[in-house]
């Protein structure tokens, strides 16, 4: 491309960091709080690295304060968090739970006190454990009904004060870790049973956009979506066709539907040949129509490179790497369609996760060119091992990852992107759902780990002094 000058970030530019109830909060069972999925999937030994859980994560909820403190000393201008369903509805409907509640207009107050502005998520994966006892949770469409319900609840208490609501988190992960990798709750392994769960997500996304326009209420409105951009390993054209597989199964398989309320054709006639397609009742189409998002939320954290893969070639079924043992990742794919590859170019995490600041321009400017849309990015971040040595953490990889990533916003918005902010992942260290506490993301170090909580204490990292310059020239240090 030709050289151009960056156009500077706009003045209203959100600098934010993120976080989700079940990887911070704790407090499983205090004041009301229902079960999720998770508060139970975690107890059965060999579901997570070193069977660590949430059940005090890293106790936001009885120190939301300090951290909302911490936050107000880096500058943020915007904290993303989401709400948990059980703790609202500990049935995940019917009688709703004041304190929860109460917890969350705190927590929304306190930042607003240090005009931090709330970004809330409905959904991050923490699904009441009743909704999966008495209909099978996402593969039922009850929870269209009682999912838009839940979201209602808080639109009425908390839309006053919240301008920027998430619908539902990285749908494409929940599904796909849920019912065909297995490795998140409800474990099911089963192709059929995850399009047709995965639809009826859509259909429940698509009721709460729409429930939230027709009630009138303030603000914006949109998923999260987490976009691993793919690139052909080279030109050959079988590699090319298994790109394209890649692009419409990973990517536009999803946000396809949540603009235009319509699954990409050629992705949608190939689960007809496998007779997994999904049920697509003449009035969803109506419904996906009408519920259509105001923005993009964009958690980018890698890209990957395609190849072609034979009929008998690799599947998901190979080994992941959830413990931090760099190269212990092995070929996966969908056989007859594509297999992500190695790519020469670009270096790796630890967990194996590209480092590829490139992607995320790639990201913004595809979803801005094919959705038409604004894009407010929900996550992005880097995790990784960090030391504690004398009260000081030195994550100067985290910094390069992180600044590499702002320069590529930059250049996307000087490309034409419409970037409404950016929120990192994460602000505190916090669980990670498979990978335990070592594999840390945040500004603030946790001092935890998956043996013991000890006293949970919170150290700056130099990336929070980093973002902190970042967020006070509104991205003119970089
Ligand atoms: C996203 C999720 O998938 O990536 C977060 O929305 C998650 O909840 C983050 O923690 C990082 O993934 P991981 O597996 O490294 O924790």
């Amino acid at each position: 491309m030709f050289h151009q000058k960056l156009v500077p970030f706009s003045k209203n530019f959100l600098w934010g960091s993120a976080s989700a109830a079940y990887q911070v909060e704790g407090a499983w069972n205090e004041d009301g709080k229902g079960l999720s999925v998770w508060d139970n999937f975690v107890q059965k030994p060999g579901t997570t690295f070193k069977n660590s859980n949430g059940n005090v994560a890293v106790d936001h909820y009885h120190r939301f304060k300090e951290d909302v403190a911490l936050m107000a000393e880096q500058g943020l201008k915007a904290y993303r968090f989401s709400i948990s369903w059980s703790r609202i509805l500990p049935n995940g409907k019917g009688t709703i739970n004041q304190k929860g509640l109460d917890f969350y207009n705190e927590l929304i107050d306190e930042l607003l006190k240090y005009d931090i502005e709330p970004i809330v998520t409905i959904y991050h994966w923490d699904l009441p454990q009743a909704l999966q006892d008495e209909y099978n949770g996402w593969e039922s469409r009850e929870i269209i009904e009682d999912f838009t319900a839940y979201a209602k609840i808080l639109f009425d208490a908390f839309s006053d004060r919240v301008r920027h609501w998430v619908s539902l988190n990285e749908q494409n992960v929940f599904i796909m870790h849920g019912y065909m990798l297995g490795s998140h709750p409800p474990a099911v392994q089963n192709l059929k049973r995850m399009y047709e769960a995965n639809h009826i997500a859509n259909l429940a996304n698509a009721s709460v956009i729409k429930a939230f326009r027709e009630g009138g209420y303030p603000g914006k409105i949109g998923p999260s979506f987490a976009y691993t951009p793919s690139y052909p390993v080279d030109c050959h054209p079988e590699n090319i066709i298994a790109n394209e597989n890649m692009a419409d199964y990973s990517a536009h398989f999803w946000m396809d539907v949540y603009v235009y309320g319509r699954y990409p054709k050629v992705m949608l006639t190939t689960l007809e040949k496998m007779g997994i397609a999904p049920t697509i009742l003449p009035t969803d189409t109506d419904l996906l129509k009408q519920g259509t998002p105001d923005f993009m939320g964009l958690n980018y954290y890698q890209s990957v490179t395609i190849a072609s893969n034979p009929l008998d070639g690799v599947s998901f079924s190979g080994k992941a790497n959830y413990s931090g043992e760099k190269g212990t990742t092995q070929e996966a794919g969908m056989p007859g369609l594509f297999k992500m590859v190695s790519n020469p170019y670009l270096e790796k995490t630890n967990w194996d996760w590209t480092i590829d600041p490139n992607g995320l321009r790639v990201c913004l400017r595809r979803i801005s060119s094919r959705y038409n849309l604004p894009v407010l990015i929900t996550e992005n971040g880097l995790g990784e091992f960090d030391t504690l040595e004398d009260g000081k953490i030195h994550d100067n990889e985290r910094i390069n990852y992180l600044h590499s990533h702002c320069l590529a916003i930059q250049e996307a918005i000087t490309d034409g992107v419409e970037v409404i902010g950016y929120c990192t992942w994460s602000f505190t260290d916090l669980l990670s759902w498979l990978n335990g506490y070592q594999k840390r993301y945040g500004f603030v170090y946790v001092d935890r780990d998956e043996n013991s909580e000890k006293e949970l204490k919170r150290y700056k990292k130099d990336s929070f002094y980093w973002y902190q310059q970042v967020i006070k020239s509104n991205g003119q240090s970089l």
